[in-house]
């Protein structure tokens, strides 16, 4: 595995973690056989992300969109991630890690929900890297969600009409007092954002790998983190300004 430098990690790793039904098609095996196989390369990501020393990891387990997939592929996902969240507790306390889910809690079973509570609560006083899981998320949905919010507090006088800016917006985001994503990583081929942070992630790099979430190991992650370290990250400014420091 090649060398990575400690101080150069995005501070906010994004994951779209894609391609678990074509790495079962692949065996002929069933699609859930991919998504089973996918939550083990889950802690293997969060793990080592966890160790390297990265503060917040964000996954994208489950969007507004994936509802329309069949019954039986929604209710196998829902209860692997319930299970997920129950059996990681603990691993999660030895890891330090806190735990956090971002997307429309009411759309959730309430089983999955009842587990939701108990890890965060749980994990709650922990202070190394925070894991949070996108479910039932959409990013055009938590952006109207805001502005809904946002228009609350205008219309009740609670927010004045000039202190409206950016940072203030930010706050009304599921993502409310999160650093914005600085590395976006999606598997299995495809280049899109499919509705991921689509306002967290103006500034991000983006990384995409042919490799399917259940192969992408953890030298698959070092790759993808030495390639994030190789890149100059300018903010609209030149590459002269960085390097003078003006
Ligand atoms: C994409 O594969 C993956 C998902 C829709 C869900 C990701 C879920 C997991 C990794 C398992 C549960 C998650 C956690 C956090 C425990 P796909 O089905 O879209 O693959 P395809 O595009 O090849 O069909």
């Amino acid at each position: 595995m090649r060398t990575l430098q400690p101080e150069k990690l995005p501070r906010h790793l994004a994951i779209i973690m894609d391609g678990n039904g074509r790495w079962a098609k692949e065996r002929m095996l069933r699609r859930i056989v991919g998504h089973r196989k996918g939550v083990e390369t889950v802690r293997t990501v969060v793990e080592e992300s966890s160790r390297l020393g990265i503060r917040y990891l964000t996954l994208f387990a489950f969007s507004s969109e994936n509802w329309l997939r069949p019954k039986t592929e929604v209710r196998a996902l829902m209860s692997l991630l319930k299970r997920y969240i129950k059996m990681e507790i603990s691993r999660m306390m030895q890891n330090n890690i806190r735990f956090n889910i971002i997307g429309n809690r009411d759309d959730l079973p309430p089983d999955v929900n009842r587990e939701v509570d108990a890890a965060i609560a749980r994990t709650a006083g922990n202070s190394g890297m925070t894991l949070t899981l996108a479910l039932s998320y959409g990013g055009r949905q938590e952006i109207i969600r805001a502005a809904g919010l946002l228009a609350a507090d205008l219309a009740a006088g609670r927010v004045a009409q000039a202190a409206v800016d950016e940072a203030l917006f930010d706050g009304y985001l599921f993502t409310a007092g999160m650093p914005e994503p600085d590395f976006l990583i999606r598997t299995s081929g495809e280049m899109r954002i499919s509705n991921f942070l689509l306002w967290q992630l103006a500034y991000a790099e983006l990384y995409f790998t042919e490799v399917n979430w259940p192969d992408f190991s953890k030298a698959e992650l070092h790759k993808a983190l030495c390639d994030f370290q190789a890149r100059e990250r300018r903010f609209g400014r030149t590459s002269d300004q960085l390097h003078k420091g003006n």
